[in-house]
């Protein structure tokens, strides 16, 4: 058990509510640091943490979860492409990424663009994270190849040359982003003072409690344009929605916008140049899913059918998800189940299906039949979570989001 006090000055810092990153992580994590300064009681190391910023920021580095990989949530990088060719072809666009970890995130926004047609010299990138660790390693923009995941890596051909041990950035892209420490609520005051058409913020309040939640997203409200819009992660989307926030529904469940008039539907317009685009393939099928070309770019070929000599697996029915097949994805994937029984991975490949094909109670039975056959399906229980909370049973959603927490933290302690 951490000592209260520990986090409570962790919690001031940095919003972080403890038990999110794991049982046992934190406190195994204090106990080194002791040990490594010599100090046998956690009341001595209380007194450093607080009397000495470099080692409360010493603990926070060891601490924080840094995961992150390029065009993580497909849709996200679609629907801002979306949104930005949707504006007056001169208007310049300004984006941040908070908290922006390795860099991963805010280059994709900038590829995601660039492919979209819209200049780097239109685009200014700011991005903020608490971690001095990774945001040198961002500015580097030299990349191992755990970065890239998924299949679709025609971005890393674009954009990427080879250097030993990984991929380096190419210079135009790097110079779209601008990073900068910072630990939220506070915002760095060069960004504090600008307005922002788009703000992603994704995967850090999955680590807070709401309080640190809502002061997080009131420093991000004072800094967002009118009709600018928020985009979090999709576990995060129920953590958001209601109050003053309306997803931008159809076009993405996880980017949200403010102040905009209901329709009677209790849908929010889109953009009405975006109203006319085709939406999205969506949802993305993983969230290690190949990094789709925004759908406003020409679309690669779809993946040919599979050869006929082996029978279709899963992730051939996913890649045919990924690019809008959704029938033949699901002929693929009961044809599976019959040939190899109940399968927690199937099931969940289905719920996604039948979700995008706007099936909301066929999704939710397929979910719960992956978490029927795997209890601790961290994506099915996220995805649960987002179909209850659309539904309004935000009670459900918040136990099924708090559940995917709990079993993301064992995984991770395994
Ligand atoms: C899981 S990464 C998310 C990166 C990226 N947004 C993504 O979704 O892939 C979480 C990051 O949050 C940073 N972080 C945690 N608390 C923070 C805070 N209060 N302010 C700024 N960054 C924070 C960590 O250093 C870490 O790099």
């Amino acid at each position: 058990m951490i000592d209260v006090e520990i986090a409570a000055i962790l919690h001031r810092a940095i919003g972080l509510e403890p038990s999110t990153i794991g049982p046992g992580i934190a406190q195994r994590t204090i106990e080194a640091h002791m040990k490594r300064l010599g100090l046998p009681t956690a009341e001595a190391y209380r007194a450093c943490l607080r009397s000495s910023p470099e080692e409360l920021q010493e603990l926070i580095e060891s601490l924080v979860v840094q995961e992150t990989w390029f065009f993580r949530d497909p849709d996200a990088f679609v629907t801002l492409a979306a949104l930005v060719i949707s504006r007056r072809r001169n208007d310049n666009v300004r984006i941040l990424s908070v908290p922006c970890s390795t860099g991963e995130e805010p280059y994709s926004i900038a590829m995601a663009l660039a492919d979209t047609g819209v200049p780097l010299s239109r685009v200014a990138i700011d991005a903020v994270d608490v971690s001095a660790r990774a945001l040198k390693r961002a500015e580097a923009a030299m990349y191992p190849p755990n970065s890239f995941r998924g299949s679709n890596l025609g971005y890393r051909e674009r954009y990427f040359r080879p250097v030993p041990g990984g991929f380096r950035l190419d210079d135009a892209t790097r110079a779209a982003v601008r990073f900068h420490q910072g630990a939220l609520p506070r915002l760095p005051l060069e960004v504090a003072q600008r307005r922002y058409d788009a703000i992603f913020c994704k995967n850090l309040f999955i680590y807070c409690d709401e309080p640190s939640r809502k002061a997080i997203v009131t420093a991000l409200t004072c800094v967002l344009a009118d009709k600018g819009t928020l985009f979090v992660a999709a576990a995060e989307a129920p953590l958001i929605s209601g109050g003053d926030w309306r997803a931008i529904e159809p076009i993405a469940a996880s980017a949200f916008q403010r102040g905009e008039r209901r329709k009677a539907s209790g849908e929010i317009s889109a953009p009405p140049s975006l109203a006319k685009m085709t939406p999205p393939a969506r949802p993305a099928m993983r969230a290690a899913t190949p990094a789709a070309r925004p759908r406003v770019a020409p679309q690669p070929p779809p993946p040919a059918r599979p050869p006929s000599v082996r029978p279709p697996s899963l992730a051939d029915a996913r890649r045919l998800a990924d690019v809008g097949r959704l029938r033949e994805a699901e002929e693929i994937c009961q044809a599976h189940l019959k040939a190899n029984g109940d399968l927690a991975d199937a099931h969940f490949l289905l719920g996604l299906i039948r979700d995008a094909q706007g099936d909301a109670d066929c999704a939710v039975e397929s979910y719960k039949r992956t978490l029927y056959l795997d209890p601790e399906h961290v994506e099915a229980l996220m995805h649960l979570a987002s179909v209850m909370s659309k539904r309004g049973e935000r009670a459900s959603a918040e136990r099924l989001l708090a559940r995917a927490r709990r079993a993301e933290a064992e995984r991770r302690s395994r």
